[in-house]
């Protein structure tokens, strides 16, 4: 079986939304000796000034940087700065000298986001902060577990497997089992193992969870028999790297309070993605020293097919009874009449805890909405305005984005574009990492570093 090492990009998230692990070996501990160089309000650390980051927010939003007081939830709406005030509170830490870089712990969900508030991060500072550690979830916890890999059973060169490869030992492990795959399909059943990890159940819990539920109990046969395999060739899956880092963090009290010394700060943007083994961590870090600020709408999580859960937003307060709440309602991206559109249609969500989005911006083109009678007439319409605002009215096929909500859309949209000839690309289709000759050159690598393997 082939394996990477690590970057798998799993095959089923949206292009811009891909998880991959970037892992970096350097784990440094606190440094409780080395001195933060205090600054004045005024002051400067290199060429970040307090004054001048605060000077780039509105009232709400240098609220949310400015606050001390404990968690600190910021709920707002798409476009609104939730990003710029996870970086520029990072920024503004930094500057007042409360705090050093190894000191900050900033998360999110996808890759993408993670790389953006980086970006913005070493922007405002002005220069790259290898100490800062600004990245996904899943990529915190595989360079957690390289330091510490040890407490919870595996060695430290543990393999990460990609999606493909989870899937072919998953395959194996039906095959061995005798499970029927033409009734219970391997992914069905992969989704429920990874399900069940993502709410931080053991095999045996889940089987006892779901006793007398036979699909379940299947699974509870698969998940058992998966994960003896995956320790035997010592890999982890995605969702084990959370898995395991929620383990050490539970058994092993002085590791969680290494890493509650080291970060004194953490900030979570997206919140609304995570899903609940992932509040647990973050949880799990805050719950004594409390300097947490998460932000997040709750009216756009989109990732609740992966677990996420927006109740973390919902119920962030349960934890944290005496947490602020700062909204930013002022958006900055859109135009008033897609404020307006979509205000109304998000007004009709339930179990939101509410917020009222507006611009300075001018109104703007009206918004249209078409509905058709199919999926082929969906495509055609689009195609025609593509090609009418393209022949008459100067555009480029380049000025246009189709969006879709599943990749099943896309087929139709496809023939379509051919048909009328409209030139365009398909973005989200194979991972990098999953294309053949990738994985090859990766399974070539990785029978250098361990020849022992096949
Ligand atoms: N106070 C502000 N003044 C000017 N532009 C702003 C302000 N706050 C946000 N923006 C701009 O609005 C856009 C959206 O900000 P971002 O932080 O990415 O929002 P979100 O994360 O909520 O989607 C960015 O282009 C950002 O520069
Ligand atoms: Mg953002």
């Amino acid at each position: 079986m082939g394996r990477a090492s690590n970057g798998g990009l799993p095959k089923d998230l949206p292009m811009d939304k891909t998880v991959t692990i970037n892992e970096s070996t350097g784990l440094s501990g606190p440094r409780e000796h080395a001195q933060p160089r205090a600054l004045s309000a005024g002051g400067t650390m290199g060429r970040l000034s307090v004054q001048a980051l605060v000077k780039d927010l509105n009232p709400s939003q240098r609220e949310a940087v400015e606050y001390r007081g404990g968690p600190l939830l910021v709920l707002a709406g798409a476009g609104s700065g939730k990003t710029r005030v996870v970086t520029y509170r990072i920024a503004h830490l930094l500057a007042t000298g409360e705090v050093r870089p190894w000191n900050i712990l900033a998360m999110t969900f996808t890759n993408k986001a993670a790389r953006e508030m980086k970006d913005r991060v070493w922007g405002l500072l002005g220069r790259n902060e290898p100490e800062l550690w600004v990245s996904t979830f899943h990529s915190v916890c595989a360079r957690i577990l390289r330091g510490h890999a040890h407490l919870v059973g595996y060695p430290r060169e543990f393999t990460i497997l990609d999606q493909a490869d989870q899937h072919a030992l998953a395959k194996e492990c039906c095959r061995e089992l005798n499970l029927d795959t033409e009734r219970f399909p391997v992914g069905l059943l992969l989704q429920h193992v990874s399900n069940a990890k993502q709410a931080f159940l053991s095999p045996g819990q889940y089987r006892s969870c779901w006793e007398g539920d036979y699909l379940r109990g299947r699974v509870a046969g698969l998940y058992e028999h998966y994960q003896e395999k995956l320790r035997r060739i010592q890999a982890m899956d995605f969702d084990d790297l959370l898995f395991w880092v929620l383990t050490l963090f539970l058994e092993h009290q002085q590791v969680l309070e290494f890493y509650r010394t080291r970060w004194t700060q953490l900030l979570v943007d997206e919140f609304q993605d995570t899903n609940h083994i992932q509040y647990r961590i973050v949880k799990a870090l805050a719950e004594e020293h409390r300097q947490i600020c998460v932000v997040g709408d709750d009216d756009q999580s989109i990732y609740s097919w992966r677990g996420a859960d927006p109740t973390n937003i919902l119920e962030f307060d349960r934890d944290f009874p005496e947490v602020k709440v700062i909204r930013l309602e002022q958006n900055y991206r859109s135009t008033s009449n897609i404020i307006q559109a979509a205000s109304g249609l998000i007004q009709q969500n339930t179990m939101r805890r509410g917020k009222q989005l507006w611009t300075a911006n001018a109104p703007g083109d009206r918004v249209a909405v078409y509905l058709a009678k199919d999926e082929r007439e969906e495509a055609e319409f689009v195609a025609n305005e593509i090609r009418h605002l393209v022949l008459r009215e100067g555009f480029r096929a380049n000025d246009f984005a189709v969006f879709y909500r599943t990749h099943a859309q896309s087929r139709v949209l496809e023939e379509e574009f051919l048909d009328s000839r409209v030139p365009f690309a398909i973005y989200g289709s194979v991972g990098f990492y999953e294309r053949k000759e990738v994985k090859d050159v990766l399974a070539y690598l990785r029978a250098l570093v361990h020849p022992g393997e096949t």
